[in-house]
């Protein structure tokens, strides 16, 4: 990697900022590795990724906060995956947040007018927007949210909703919605906008996102809720760690059971990862240490839309949940095992009991008490 003695504008090489702050040309080949690894790229692409993010510019970024709980901004200010918490910041020259910035009022006014006039800036925003009363719910300097949002994403070479609000809604929005809160796709319906979702977003895949964009200038290819396939192609039920358990009709039955001291499936627990798209069970949270199901406790498929609409109560089984796609019912896979014995259902469950006793839950279960 040849790093740039000096950056040349005030757009800083990523390669010499990296260096600036330590990180070793092992660290960042690592941290290309995992976001290659992240992408679904085959691994040959890790030198590209890296060619590309070293000699990248750090695109400016406009990052918006709205009516949300500031989840989006400690995920993305607690980053440790994977690895190389500062690359994560080094990617990005985020010149406007109101949270975390130091200028306040003119001046903060005055940094956002001025990154936007930059070609090719980012917007990140996180939380709803509220539309009701002409947005008065929602005002930062004077000016409503949805004004603020149509300024700054008008000339934005793309935008990314970060987490579930601006991507959906997502809570504000549910009924009744007394904020008339929507997502900023709902604003913007033609902005080229890609979509993170989760409460919150996993920081894992804003930086993926932003790793893609810098080595193909492009998006990466989204879902019909514009989730990046990479990242929302698959189901956690289809790569959850309990899924042997399912299979083989093994299912806690009350919080803190032999079943969920032995890591069993959460589904009649009201587990909604049969009908969320996540990648949770791969990227993990808190630095890959674990995730929600890894740690004892069921999907509330916090990443679907109207999922606080649809998805709850969190902990009653919900067979009826719109798109529910599960194969069979727990109750029928359970009766098959339980009678079946040489069908196919029931082989495959043994099958799927064998290669879980093999590779057993490998996070720690809650902790119960008396256990
Ligand atoms: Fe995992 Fe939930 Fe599916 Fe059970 S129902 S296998 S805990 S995703
Ligand atoms: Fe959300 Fe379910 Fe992942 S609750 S964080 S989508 S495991």
């Amino acid at each position: 990697m040849k790093l740039d003695p000096e950056p040349k504008t005030r757009y800083h090489d990523i390669a010499h900022q990296l260096a600036q702050r330590g990180v070793s040309r092992r660290e960042f080949l690592r941290f290309c590795a995992v976001m290659t690894a992240a992408l679904a790229l085959p691994q040959h692409y890790v030198g590209k990724v890296a060619a590309a993010v070293a000699g990248a510019k750090k695109p400016v970024v406009v990052w918006l906060e709205f009516q949300d709980c500031c989840g989006n901004t400690e995920s993305f200010l607690r980053a440790n995956s994977p690895g190389v918490g500062e690359i994560v910041l080094d990617l990005l020259s985020v010149e406007y947040h109101e949270t975390i910035m130091a200028a306040a009022g003119h001046q903060a006014e005055e940094a956002r007018a001025a990154a936007i006039e930059e070609p090719g800036y980012l917007v990140v925003v996180e939380g709803s927007i509220p539309t009701k009363d002409n947005g008065v719910y929602c005002t930062i300097g004077g000016r409503s949210a949805l004004d603020i949002l149509q300024e700054v994403g008008k000339g934005a070479a793309a935008i990314i909703s970060a987490g579930t609000c601006s991507a959906f809604g997502g809570i504000p929005a549910a009924a009744p919605n007394p904020t008339g809160a929507v997502s900023v796709q709902d604003v913007l319906p033609n902005a080229a906008i890609v979509n993170l979702p989760g409460c919150p977003m996993n920081v894992v895949n804003l930086t993926a996102t932003v790793v893609h964009y810098l080595t193909f200038g492009q998006l990466p290819a989204v879902d019909q809720f514009k989730r990046p396939l990479f990242a929302y192609g698959a189901r956690i039920h289809d790569n959850c760690e309990r899924r042997g358990h399912f299979d083989a009709g093994q299912f806690v039955e009350e919080w803190g059971d032999s079943g969920h001291r032995q890591g069993w499936c959460l589904y009649k627990m009201g587990c909604k990862g049969p009908a969320t798209f996540h990648n949770c069970p791969q990227a993990e949270w808190n630095d890959a240490t674990s995730w929600p199901i890894g740690a004892g406790h069921g999907c509330v498929g916090c990443s679907e839309p109207n999922f606080w609409d649809t998805m709850m109560p969190a902990y009653r089984r919900l067979p009826n949940v719109p798109g529910f796609g599960v194969e069979a019912t727990a109750d029928q896979v359970g009766l098959i095992v339980a009678g079946a014995v040489g069908g196919a259902f029931a082989l495959h469950g043994l099958a799927a009991a064998i290669r879980a006793k093999a590779n057993p839950v490998k996070k720690t279960e809650m902790k119960v008490e008396g256990n």
